[in-house]
């Protein structure tokens, strides 16, 4: 073997051999009972994420914010959210996540500020506010907006403000206007904000819809979708790379630092630019062909599931493509998606921890870094909505409200589409133990907590030697004790079969095999022939299987690694 060559196309990295795990901090642990998380409530768990062996937390956003996005309009990006507690709270967290060997990675979210911040309260008083080009001002066209695009919350992208008669682009809600990248004093700033929180220590950026940064030139219209707006197209724009390169030579290459893009619209070409081996601008992206299977003609908002043949194609298609030339981020769950298992995997008492363990199993024997979100770890399932308002969540209100006003959607498929897609159901309290409000708060917690709280928790299932919590753990160590799994090639085997997701791994001659039994049913299975007579060690199983033959009946929703070293 040609070892200079493998070396040069796998080369290593500790944030490639990582497992990171997202906080939502609204959600995660309460400790003062006004009945929101906080930051000294996460410090209270660091001990529980060092038991589960994660490397690194993803920190959903913590600064200052008027919350209309629940942190993701941020008024201060020098301050903490009162709610969650003080710039103090926030050195005793890092101190402490540090001393347990787990590094931070902030959420930078500067697609757009809050309406709130220093900048835009300047930027609106007058059009000749040193301010103003910070944010994308626009005079009316024909006595309407200046473009037909829609915001991702609905309604028009752009808010008419009176003072000075123009109006600013809001990609998301009218809180939320849009930076104006193109102007080298914001990205200075930016910049210049980045440092100081690496000056402080904090291990990495989780960078918000970045690969929107750059809008076209002249903004033009869009094609017309259903809900009478045109799309944005602002995915990849001309110049993102130039600016995240930017970004790289200023900011990120003085530090060591793990680096993740959300990149709404990546391509794998376009990945290749972001994330490439070269270090030149991100270690990794976000991608979203996966998330959008269930898409359809109104955006996520229907009741569509995902086919197994297509996601073994998109995700297939992201492990092979990247190879060597860039590198993977790994999720099925996120604070902006449902949960997983019950979307793609079985959330009945009989088949919950089952499949929980079937889709951990599937994703993190993958080649990629693995993101583990809040909840996750446990099997937590969607929240059974009754009306909507339990609902919280702006995109999912908002959607409701568009959708049916223009008869577009009837109110109970609405109703049941958002209950089914919703972010909420990501954004219900952490399940720490079964006492009231699941341990969450002493408080009222502002989102309602999953009534399964009772059964599905951490405290029983950290006593439990077959939970879901201990499975998690065994993968995550299993990824430290077997490079392959890390740095193995993948390939997809069976790719039509509609119930089993089959796939190899190989590295320097050994080979990774990792059945899913997706199925609610009994599947045969036979090893591939590569593999006929060699005896494979059961890694991992979720049936506690210890041996494989030539050939097994799977159980329903049964999984298992097995290495043939
Ligand atoms: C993506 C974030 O993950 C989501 O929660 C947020 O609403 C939008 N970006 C806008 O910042």
């Amino acid at each position: 073997m040609n070892l200079a060559k493998e070396d040069k196309r796998m080369k290593k990295a500790w944030w490639k051999e990582s497992v990171v795990y997202q906080i939502y901090p609204r959600s995660f642990c309460d400790s003062n009972g006004d009945g929101i998380g906080d930051l000294n409530g996460i410090t209270g768990k660091l001990e529980y994420l060092k038991e589960l062996g994660i490397d690194v937390i993803w920190l959903s956003p913590v600064y200052q914010s008027p919350n209309d996005d629940n942190g993701y309009d941020i008024s201060d990006y020098r301050r903490i959210m009162a709610e969650f507690g003080t710039m103090e709270d926030y050195d005793r967290m890092l101190k402490r996540a540090h001393e347990l060997g787990i590094k931070i990675m902030m959420d930078l979210v500067v697609n757009h500020t809050s309406d709130e911040h220093a900048w835009f309260v300047e930027s609106r008083k007058s059009k000749d506010n040193p301010y103003r080009d910070y944010y994308i001002w626009r005079d009316a066209k024909g006595g309407k907006e200046p473009n037909n695009w829609g915001a991702c919350f609905g309604g028009s992208a752009w808010k008419y403000d009176e003072k000075t008669d123009q109006y600013f682009l809001h990609l998301f809600s009218e809180k939320q206007p849009d930076l104006n990248w193109d102007n080298k004093e914001v990205r200075k700033k930016v910049f210049d904000m980045m440092t100081w929180w690496c000056e402080k220590g904090i291990d990495g950026f989780r960078m918000d819809v970045i690969s929107l940064i750059s809008k076209r030139p002249g903004l033009p219209d869009g094609p017309v979708g259903r809900s009478g707006y045109g799309d944005h197209g602002c995915a990849n724009g001309p110049h993102v790379h130039d600016y995240l390169k930017e970004m790289n030579r200023e900011v990120l290459s003085k530090y060591d630092l793990i680096t993740v893009g959300e990149c709404s619209g990546v391509t794998v070409e376009e990945a290749k630019k972001y994330a490439s081996a070269e270090g030149t601008e991100l270690n990794m992206v976000f991608q979203f062909e996966h998330m959008d299977l269930d898409g359809g003609e109104n955006f996520k908002w229907n009741h569509e599931k995902i086919r197994l043949t297509e996601l073994k194609a998109v995700m297939s298609k992201w492990q092979t493509e990247l190879a060597g030339k860039a590198w993977n981020s790994l999720y099925w769950c996120n604070h902006d998606q449902p949960r997983m298992l019950s979307r793609i995997g079985n959330d009945t008492k009989e088949y919950r921890e089952r499949s929980a363990k079937l889709l951990g199993t599937c994703l993190h024997m993958m080649q990629g870094t693995p993101y583990i979100y809040q909840g996750e770890e446990l099997g937590m399932t969607n929240y059974p909505f009754q009306s909507l308002d339990e609902f919280r969540d702006i995109e999912s209100i908002n959607a409701y409200h568009e959708l049916t006003e223009k008869k577009i959607v009837s109110p109970e498929d609405m109703f049941d589409y958002i209950s089914y897609k919703g972010r909420d159901n990501a954004r219900t309290p952490m399940q720490w133990d079964d006492s009231r409000q699941a341990g969450f708060t002493s408080g009222t917690p502002w989102i309602a907590v999953n009534p399964d709280y009772k059964e599905i928790n951490a405290k029983e299932q950290m006593e439990r030697e077959d939970s879901v919590f201990h499975y998690y753990q065994k993968l995550i160590r299993l990824r430290k004790e077997h490079e392959i799994i890390v740095y193995g090639d993948y390939k997809l085997l069976i790719p039509d079969s509609e119930e089993l997701y089959v796939y190899m791994r190989s590295y320097e001659g050994q080979r990774l095999l990792v059945i899913c039994n997706f199925a609610e049913k009994e599947m045969a299975y036979e090893v591939p022939e590569e593999l006929m007579g060699e005896e494979g060690d059961v890694l991992i199983s979720n049936y506690g299987r210890t041996e494989l033959g030539h050939s097994a009946v799977l159980e329903p929703y049964e999984c298992m690694a097995v290495l043939y070293a």
